[in-house]
């Protein structure tokens, strides 16, 4: 089918939704402070006490497993005079955490335990001053929080996904190798990127030796994610650097979903990528209109790491590559919209979830009688 009528009238954004630190916070407020986010895996905090520190979308957030194995999010905002409790990126609390500043110290639940020279002070009661809780929810091994007001379950943010991602049992798989990435562009252009390979042969000579380009199946669309999967070339049994698989396929897997790559980005900020032997999961954290911050995490499975000779270094090898490639034409996205020459451009039909993403974007920040919170 050649591009219809409708799809000539869908056309790129404009500019200022790239580059405009209003449109930015907006964003903020209504995507990224309205849904439930990914901020880190839960085996970053395996042990009781252990805490991280996590900004996202201007809050400044404390994730602490307690000692009832749960994870719980608080601001990390003292309730004395609301100084930054958790300095540095996360430790460990040997049961509680103390205030920098006067030692208010909270037990691993939010609670306020001790308040120095409060006892004197009429009316005071500890337990009217807990930490700010903030929803927080684990899936496949994905920590995920919610800092808008009473938010409705991670389940129904993520639909149909969990069933169909069983098979690679998430859960299960363990973090062999992080890579961090600072690129110049606009959180919105790593999504599109990422959802269409038109750039394929272009971009990436590695990638296009394992895929087919045009061979897409892609799922309906929906309020929270996009994606669809990918079959390999003729000899090609995962992405690695020569098309080889030098691990067992991962042990849910039928024979259709071991011949292929799904590809899935969830709204706002994770982008999943299963492979038939392990997974690549990358975390999106916007931090201007400009600049955004990528968390690549490499996944594999407890059985396989046990083996003398395990590898992983074929796989990150290949996506550090073609992430690289990907986030270099960001960069060049990002530059040539912020130029005043840019004007917005027409989408191919293959195209459609960009623009999906794109109304979605749109449709959010758009709402014009919502409060900002
Ligand atoms: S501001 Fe935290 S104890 Fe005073
Ligand atoms: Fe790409």
């Amino acid at each position: 089918m050649g591009t219809t009528a409708r799809d000539e009238r869908r056309q790129t954004l404009p500019g200022h939704v790239y580059t405009d630190p209003a449109w930015f916070d907006a964003e903020m407020a209504r995507v990224f402070r309205a849904m439930w986010v990914v901020v880190a895996r839960g085996d970053e905090i395996a042990a009781p006490g252990d805490f991280l520190v996590r900004e996202i979308a201007g809050d400044s957030l404390i994730l602490v497993r307690g000692q009832d194995g749960r994870v719980r999010a608080f601001h990390n905002v003292c309730r004395h005079r609301g100084t930054r409790l958790c300095l540095g990126e996360g430790g460990h609390a040997a049961g509680s955490l103390q205030c920098p500043y006067h030692a208010w110290t909270y037990d691993l639940t939010g609670r306020l335990i001790g308040a120095p020279h409060m006892d004197e002070v009429e009316g005071f009661r500890r337990d009217d001053h807990p930490l700010h809780p903030v929803a927080c929810e684990t899936w496949g091994g994905l920590l995920f929080v919610h800092t808008g007001r009473d938010p409705a379950p991670l389940a129904s943010q993520l639909g149909g996904l969990p069933a169909r991602f069983a098979p690679w049992g998430l859960e299960d798989l363990r973090l062999v190798r992080r890579e961090t990435y600072h690129v110049k562009a606009n959180w919105k252009l790593i999504v599109q990127n990422y959802n269409e390979c038109l750039h394929c042969p272009v971009i990436h000579p590695m990638l296009n030796r394992m895929h087919h380009y045009l061979g897409a199946e892609n799922v309906p669309t929906t309020g929270t994610y996009c994606g669809g999967a990918m079959g390999f070339r003729e000899g090609v049994e995962t992405l690695s650097t020569d098309g080889r698989r030098r691990r067992a396929y991962l042990p849910g897997l039928r024979a259709a979903e071991r011949a292929r790559v799904d590809y899935f980005a969830i709204y706002p900020n994770l982008l999943l990528t299963l492979h038939p032997d392990y997974v690549m999961t990358v975390t999106i954290r916007p931090r201007s209109p400009l600049e955004t911050d990528l968390v690549a995490d490499f996944l594999f499975h407890p059985e396989e790491i046990a083996k003398p000779d395990f590898v992983f270094e074929d796989a990150v090898a290949f996506w550090d590559g073609t992430n690289r490639e990907d986030w270099a034409i960001s960069e060049q996205s990002q530059l040539g919209i912020a130029s005043r020459a840019y004007t917005p451009g027409p989408y191919s039909a293959r195209e459609a979830q960009l623009w999906e993403f794109d109304q979605w974007v749109v449709g959010k920040v758009d709402r014009s009688t919502d409060d900002i919170s």
